[in-house]
């Protein structure tokens, strides 16, 4: 599908009604589910849900408590669940080969974990990831603050697209050589999805998590009708909230918003196309706020952040390497794939580096290929290092454009294996990935 057919197709999508969530269950089956992605009238898709719907339930609970979840697999082949950027134990991490055995089809798999920090995340398939959750395996993962910011709504909207064939199906083809080794699997239908799916007021302040969990579009997202600010990115506070403009969200990236609604109308989600803006979604305004008085938008409460030691710091250099139109693609990289980091493809049997616990690392990555990658690393969150050598924003996935440099600074101070790769799921599965060891 070409632009034009992708704007026609999605000019749509506000019309559908916004899928309802359930609250936090103690138990999430990944199972088939039908879902209606198209707009209503069109046909429902056949996709992959946790508990009966794509995205699956919203996991909610207040910072330092328990989730205790029990995962059953009946997708019909091997699954398991990993909990995107919640600083947890190693074992809990879900990830096969690595963390855990893959949960075969019909077990289960018990995760119980304690959540260190309040904000945005989410969970998603970690097997054959840039399958299952392309077919929906994945839903938001809340965790209150003790002292929660004083807003009138708390919204979800996850952002995401998906390929879908003229019959209403996810159209096939989840290892496309030439997706990956291009963008990845990019949709031809998108939207936002809000939860919970009441109306706000003109006046009402809310705060806004978004959360992109397409597998492999990068979403620029102009939000109108509110006047507001960014509080965190990837579940993290901003020492200073920023200015909204210029809001970009990698796969997997997530911000937090608080914004006071100025519009009479509706909150518009838009996605700047080269045929235009386009509308993800809306949320409705209705009658006005009275009683709120102005007042400015105050940073978050930090979460508990070990302060990197930078005089001891060992540097490490990360590159990446390989997908259509480089060198390293003519001349070929170990382990044989699309895509390599420092020329190897895939996962070794030794890590990329062995870290003493509490080490601090400043990571330089090297994006030396046509595209631009998402960073993750599990585990943890890392700095962002400015142009100015100064330390940024504390992620767990960054951006990094074709031919970009982006230093990272980590304190590895959580014990295990953990993953490091792109984002972008197809080009995960084509070998952008490795992992690295806290002993
Ligand atoms: Cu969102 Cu390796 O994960
Ligand atoms: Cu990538």
């Amino acid at each position: 599908m070409n632009r034009r057919e992708f704007l026609i197709t999605t000019s749509v999508a506000a019309l559908v009604p916004r899928i309802t969530l359930a609250s936090t269950p103690t138990e999430l089956v990944a199972q088939p589910v039908s879902a209606q992605i198209l707009p209503v009238g069109e046909p429902a898709t056949p996709m992959l849900g946790f508990n009966g719907s794509t995205p699956g339930p919203v996991l909610r609970t207040r910072q330092g408590e328990i989730f205790d979840i029990r995962f059953r697999n009946q997708i019909g082949e091997g699954s398991a669940v990993h909990w995107h950027g919640l600083r947890i134990d190693n074992a809990m991490d879900g990830v096969p080969g690595l963390t855990q055995d893959v949960v075969e089809v019909d077990a289960e798999f018990a995760y119980r974990f304690r959540a260190p920090d309040a904000g945005t995340f989410w969970y998603h398939s970690h097997n054959r990831s840039w399958e299952q959750v392309a077919k929906g395996l994945y839903g938001p993962l809340i965790v209150e603050e003790l002292t929660p910011p004083d807003v009138d709504h708390d919204l979800i909207v996850l952002i995401d697209d998906w390929r879908m064939t003229e019959a209403g199906t996810l159209a096939d083809g989840f290892e496309n050589m030439h997706d990956q080794a291009h963008q990845g699997r990019l949709g031809n239908y998108a939207r936002a999805l809000v939860e919970p799916s009441t109306p706000v007021r003109r006046g009402d302040r809310v705060r806004l998590r978004l959360i992109n969990v397409a597998t492999d579009r990068i979403f620029p997202i102009e939000i109108e009708g509110v006047d507001g600010k960014i509080v965190a990115n990837d579940g993290m506070p901003l020492v200073s909230p920023q200015e909204l403009s210029s809001l970009i969200l990698a796969p997997a990236q997530r911000a937090d918003i608080i914004a006071d609604i100025t519009s009479p109308d509706q909150i518009a989600f838009m996605f700047p196309t080269q045929d235009g803006p386009y509308l993800l979604g809306e949320i409705p305004v209705e009658d006005a706020n009275t009683e709120r008085q102005p007042s400015e938008i105050s940073a978050l409460l930090p979460n508990e952040v070990t302060q990197p030691n930078l005089d001891n710091a060992v540097s490490l250099t990360l590159t990446m390497e390989g997908g259509a139109m480089s060198r390293r693609m003519m001349q070929g990289m170990m382990g044989g794939d699309i895509w390599a980091f420092n020329g190897q493809s895939g996962l070794t049997d030794t890590p990329f580096h062995l870290f003493e616990r509490g080490q601090t690392a400043r990571i330089r990555l090297v994006n030396d290929t046509r595209f631009p990658h998402g960073i993750h690393l599990h585990g943890h969150h890392f700095f962002e290092v400015g142009a100015d050598d100064g330390l940024g924003a504390f992620r767990d996935t960054t951006l990094v454009d074709a031919g970009e440099t982006r230093d990272i600074v980590c304190v590895f101070d959580n014990p295990g294996k953990w993953l490091l790769h792109c984002h972008m799921l197809g080009h995960q599965a084509a070998g952008m990935k490795t992992w690295v060891e806290v002993a």
